[in-house]
């Protein structure tokens, strides 16, 4: 199955990097800065089109169009462009992300480093993978010498959530924090050792499917704030190398929302 998640994932990143810098049209999704382009409509048709094909009893859920055979035994979780808004202004860091879930727990897991080309991906018990090496998270323990990586929600305006105060904080802690705009991306930076840590207050499952099983093959910890065991469904995220993890645990608690 692996190998045809990957099949269509690379199908997809194609139609994005066709649409890169082109004209498409947007729309606006719950306020002006939550978008969503025509090129997210298409790559997702082709991945919904895909699993049709290949895998017709298997189910859905997907980032534009909702949930399709939800009780079904496999179920494909797709963000089919995450990095919407970094697409629309034409900065280059965006991905696809699919996972496969079963039992509520992913068993194999894809995203596509649209334009970098390169393929993550992980199968339950059987290690993390940037392009055909295998991956491991950073070996760092020390927060002062950590980079560090954050997302922020479209509501933050209405529901600010700490969001600041957190980034405050680990901007004083850390050597450095980024914000890049790929959730997908950010744990999969984690699980090759790129970043340190990544932490962010709001995620959805099509954010979360793929790259939480990427960093944990990638020997890497995924939990909520509190350190306990999330699913894909959970919104908040820290992912680390796990040396990190408790000191980042610590900081973050000290806001509560
Ligand atoms: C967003 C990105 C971003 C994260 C947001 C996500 P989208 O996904 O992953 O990095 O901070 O929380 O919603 O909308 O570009 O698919
Ligand atoms: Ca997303
Ligand atoms: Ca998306």
């Amino acid at each position: 199955m692996l190998e045809k998640i990957i099949e269509v994932s690379k199908q997809a990143g194609e139609i994005i990097r066709g649409g890169y810098r082109k004209d498409f049209g947007i729309e606006f999704k719950t306020n002006k800065s939550d978008l969503v382009t025509e090129i997210d409509k298409r790559s997702e048709k082709l991945i919904m089109d895909f699993i049709k094909k290949e895998f017709p009893t298997h189910g859905i859920l997907s980032e534009e169009s909702g949930s399709f055979s939800k009780d079904a035994e496999y179920i494909w979780v797709i963000d089919p462009l995450d990095g919407t808004t970094n697409f629309a202004h034409g900065l280059p860091i965006f991905s696809v992300s699919i996972g496969v879930v079963r039992n509520g727990e992913t068993i194999a897991g894809v995203v596509y480093d649209v334009m970098r080309d390169i393929i993550y991906s992980a199968e339950k018990g059987s290690g993390a993978f940037e392009g055909e090496n295998k991956m491991h998270v950073s070996s760092n323990g020390d927060l002062e010498q950590s980079l560090l990586v954050t997302g922020f929600p479209y509501d933050i305006k209405s529901n600010p959530s700490h969001v600041i105060e957190r980034f405050n904080a680990f901007l004083f802690e850390a050597r450095a924090v980024r914000r890049l705009g790929s959730a997908a991306l950010d744990f999969c930076y984690v699980a090759s050792g790129i970043f340190d840590g990544f932490w962010e207050v709001v995620l959805n499952p099509w954010d979360i499917a793929a790259g939480k099983l990427i960093v944990e093959e990638a020997g890497g910890k995924v939990t909520n704030f509190n350190g306990k065991e999330i699913d894909i469904f959970s919104k908040q995220i820290l992912a680390t190398n796990g040396i990190v993890h408790e000191k980042m645990e610590r900081i973050l608690q000290r806001f509560q929302d």
